[in-house]
């Protein structure tokens, strides 16, 4: 098992003010923050990060809502980063999601959930490369 993640904050989240609770969560649970940026990602950039789920009913509404305001991209470290931070965001759709997880707390819906978590080391370690630079990451022992 690796020992980073990656993981979004989203365009939802920071719309209505969570963007601060959601990382205090983040931090909370024990993850460091090995790199964080925000950005306004285009329609192109979000049809890129999502290319696996192009052929999917939800795809134009997926890139369409993750370009229309800020997200915070970042990557984590934590031991067993991938599932650890699965566990603390909670199921895909925030009505499944467990008491105390951040989507049960944070998010709204299906589409709109608060927040992204890669689902394997191979796709966090590609997710994390999608959006920083080897020199853009912090390293800790
Ligand atoms: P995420 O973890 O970012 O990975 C893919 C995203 O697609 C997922 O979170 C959901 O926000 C979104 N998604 C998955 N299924 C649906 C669906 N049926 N309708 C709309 N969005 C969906």
């Amino acid at each position: 098992m690796g020992n980073k993640t990656y993981a979004m904050i989203k365009p939802d989240a920071i719309r209505n003010g969570h963007l601060g609770k959601i990382l205090d969560c983040t931090i909370s649970a024990g993850f460091k923050i090995l790199g964080a940026k925000l950005i306004r990602m285009t329609k192109a950039q979000a049809e890129g990060f999502y290319a696996i789920h192009k052929e999917r009913p939800f795809f134009n509404e997926l890139t369409t809502f993750m370009s229309s305001g800020q997200t915070m991209v970042l990557a984590l470290q934590k031991e067993n980063a991938v599932s650890a931070w699965r566990t603390t965001i909670g199921a895909t759709n925030p009505a499944e999601a467990e008491e105390g997880t951040i989507r049960k707390e944070f998010a709204t819906s299906l589409s709109e959930n608060a927040v992204h978590g890669a689902d394997s080391d191979e796709n966090a370690k590609i997710e994390i490369g999608f959006f920083f630079t080897e020199s853009e990451l912090i390293s800790y022992q």
